[in-house]
This record gives structure tokens, sequence and C-alpha cells, in this order.
């Protein structure tokens, strides 16, 4: 795996490797690589020739209250992981390269950045919406994958590429999990051991959700009780939002209907670190019928 570090070098290859008719899948991360970011390699590389793993801590999307100073960093471990996951090339650009001092352009998507996510972060969603056009026109990706763990992020890049006519076809992979059910986060780095057995109840209220689904119910209310009286069994978990919403684009419903696709959304506070999960659930057309996530 050979690591480029400059946008035009990055570029340049990326030419070469179109130049020569290969397909290029990008998987966009801030490093501190887990299974979750693995799987999304792994999955590029059956769909494309090249893959590239971009790592960039993204200042852009960080609030001045936020972690990005601390947010977790370990370039050496990162390069061993991809080098032995067959990534092609790993693109770690600083700072001042991808934002020189005179950089003067933002990026403001409407709709799905408002809500949830865009409540608590509202400057978060352009600042990764600008980031990734960057990557996108700095790899030339023709496939650009992400995880489902970041739902409304998700959503957003969807919409970057539709509204921007992006010739970029975008795979969503299903979020990778701990064993106690945690969605995997280079987050959980700041947690014990103890908050990361407690925090597995945000899986376990999601699951309580799908099981109250299952046994027929429909009212968004109620569902949204199900997961926070769950999550109100452990006192070190505050909630910041939990929200059960169409999946297409985040619309509230008194009540779903039968075959409409629903995502819980939650983002909640284990102690001081902030995390956030969902599920995608189909409403049974009857009781019967299996859900996806
Ligand atoms: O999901 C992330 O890690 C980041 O938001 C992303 C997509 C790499 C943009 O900085």
């Amino acid at each position: 795996m050979k690591v480029i570090t400059t946008p035009e070098e990055m570029q340049a290859i990326s030419q070469q490797n179109k130049f020569e008719g290969k397909k290029i899948a990008v998987v966009p991360t801030m490093g501190f690589l887990h299974n979750g970011h693995l799987t999304l390699v792994k999955k590029a590389k059956e769909v494309a020739d090249i893959v590239i793993t971009t790592l960039f801590v993204n200042p852009k999307q960080f609030a001045p209250n936020e972690d990005f100073e601390r947010y977790p960093r370990d370039f050496e471990r990162d390069k061993k992981l991809l080098t032995e996951s067959g990534c092609d090339y790993l693109f770690s650009p600083d700072i001042s390269s991808i934002y020189p001092i005179d950089f003067a352009t933002s990026i403001s998507i409407g709709g799905v950045t408002k809500v949830f996510e865009g409540e608590s972060r509202p400057t978060h969603f352009d600042g990764v919406a600008l980031v990734v056009l960057k990557l996108f026109n700095i790899t030339l990706a023709d496939i650009g994958l992400f995880g489902q763990k970041d739902y409304q992020q998700t959503l957003v890049i969807k919409k970057l590429v539709k509204d921007l006519n992006l010739n970029i076809k975008l795979l969503i992979t299903p979020t990778v999990r701990e064993a106690n059910g945690l969605a995997m986060s280079s987050r959980n780095r700041y947690l014990t051991d103890e908050e990361k057995n407690k925090a597995s109840i945000i899986f376990l209220s999601l699951e309580e959700a799908k099981n109250a689904i299952a046994h027929g119910e429909r009212r968004r209310k109620m569902i949204n009780s199900v997961v926070i009286s769950t999550l109100r069994s452990v006192p070190e978990i505050k909630i910041d939002y939990v929200a059960t919403v169409k999946s297409e684009n985040l619309e509230l419903a008194d009540e779903f209907l039968p075959g409409e696709e629903v995502v819980i959304l939650i983002a909640c506070f284990m102690n001081q670190t902030r995390l956030i999960d969902n599920t995608i659930i189909k409403i049974p057309t009857a009781f019967t019928e299996n859900f996806i996530e």
C-alpha cells in the first residue's frame, strides 16, 4: 500500500488509474480504524479495481466545544491495518493541504441536515459535505463507501451526490458491532470497559423497539418510549434524542404504515462520550414478516 499525502499526487495517481480503465472505490475515514472501516475496505475491494482509504480528521465538522483535538489518532496502526486488508492507497493529507490559508468555500445542504444530528451539531454536516466533496474530487472516486452507523450522514452524502450531479455510486454497509451489540466507533476509545458494557443498552433498546413493532406497535411515540425507557435503565446514559422516522427522508408520522421503512435514531451520552446508533425496520405487512437492518 502506498501512502499519499498531497492532493496533487493523489489526483495524478487516480488520473493514471482512470486512464488505465480502472474503477476507483474510496473509503473516507477519520482514522483510528475499527472493523467497521475494514469491512468497508473489504467491500470496496469486491466492487472496484483500486481502493483508496482517506484518513483525515476534518476540523470543519467539529464545533469548537467538540473533540477535534482529542479525537483518537494512531497513524502507524491504521497503516498496518489497511496494508493487511489489501487497501491500495492511503491518502492522508495534512490540514493545510486540504484547507490552505486562503480557502474560502463552504457548502450548505438543506433538508436532512437540519434535524436530529443537525440540531445538536448545527455546523457538522456542512463540514462533512465539504470534505467528502473534496475527497471525491481529489481521488476521482467512482464509488464511495460509508457505514450505516452514521445514518443521517449517509442521507446527507446521498443528497450531495444527487444535488451536485456527482457521477459517483454510493454503497452503504450495515453497522458492525461489538459482541455485546455496541456499534463500533472510533469514539468507543473514550469508554472504559464498564462503560462499553453499559452502553450496550443502546443496541438493546433498538432490539426492544424491533420487538414492539414485531408485536404490532405502529405508533411513533410508543416506539420511541420503548427505546427511551430501555435506555433509562442505565443511569449513566443521558439521551440527546430518540426518533423513529421514515428512513428515506427522516419525516415524522404519528403512525407508520405496513410496508413502510422506518429508521430509529439514537444519540446519547455515556458519561461524557456522545454515541449514536440506529436500526432500519420495515413495518411488517403481517406479523410474521422479518426485519432488515
Ligand atoms: O464518517 C466519518 O468518519 C467522517 O464524517 C467522514 C465521512 C470521513 C468525513 O470526514
